[in-house]
């Protein structure tokens, strides 16, 4: 199925060249593209590349969290954004720094329409920008998180699959995607977890808060992903 951005991108890729921050396939950005409405108000995103070139095309304000790697030259995600054709950097807003500094200290967030996870993969770090930024997704917006195939990111995306703020909508490679459901945020300066599924469902049957709601099961870690993605 052909789709409105990745394509156009698809044909200037054949003579552009790639950044070095292992950037999203051309193939599973355009199945994502294939997800995402046609034109939004607001976007997110943690690091930078391909990914930010599609958002600056489908969002009018897009705020991009990420490194200035511009000093590496040709391997910058950043100068790969800027010198492509298709971007469009007026749409574009950049954060410079480490998100585990400016996710904390930045508080002009709005509401947004999608964010995708794509910064710092060690852990805790896809979980602390996960704090920052969970509370201003919109309801029935999208939480798009990369790179589930990394153990602690997949965790993160059983949690989420499990958690009353989402619904899981696909999984595109190692690519999680989720809609925020109508349930309340999440008290972001609280505490609550026995009130959070992921964690009723594992505590003891023997306890009151033991959820009796079927099985628990590992949404993304026990999908095979890893042969679904390497095969073997
Ligand atoms: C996997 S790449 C992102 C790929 C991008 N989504 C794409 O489609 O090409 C990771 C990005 O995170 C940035 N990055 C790495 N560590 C970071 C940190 N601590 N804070 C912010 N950005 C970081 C890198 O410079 C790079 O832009």
């Amino acid at each position: 199925m052909r789709t409105l951005w990745m394509d156009r991108y698809d044909s200037w890729e054949k003579t552009g060249k790639n950044h070095q921050g292992h950037a999203f396939s051309t193939t599973t950005l355009r199945e994502v593209e294939r997800l995402l409405p046609r034109k939004v108000e607001r976007t997110a995103e943690t690091g930078c590349g391909k990914s930010t070139i599609l958002f600056s095309n489908i969002s009018s304000d897009h705020r991009v969290f990420a490194i200035d790697d511009r000093r590496h030259g040709e391997k910058s995600s950043v100068r790969f954004f800027e010198v492509c054709p298709l971007s469009i950097p007026e749409n574009v807003t950049f954060v410079f720094g480490p998100t585990q500094k400016t996710l904390p200290t930045y508080h002009q967030h709005e509401a947004y329409d999608i964010v995708l996870l794509d910064g710092p993969h060690g852990y805790p770090f896809p979980e602390l920008e996960y704090l920052f930024l969970y509370p201003h997704v919109k309801k029935g917006g999208l939480l798009i998180v990369d790179d589930v195939l990394i153990p602690t990111i997949g965790r993160l995306a059983d949690f989420l699959a499990e958690d009353e703020m989402w619904d899981v909508v696909g999984l595109v490679e190692g690519t999680a995607i989720f809609r925020r459901t109508e349930a309340d945020t999440f008290d972001p300066t609280g505490d609550g977890w026995w009130a959070q599924r992921y964690n009723r469902r594992r505590v003891s049957p023997k306890r009151d808060i033991f959820l009796k709601d079927g099985t628990v099961e590992d949404h993304f870690t026990k999908q095979d992903i890893d042969r679904k993605v390497h095969g073997g």
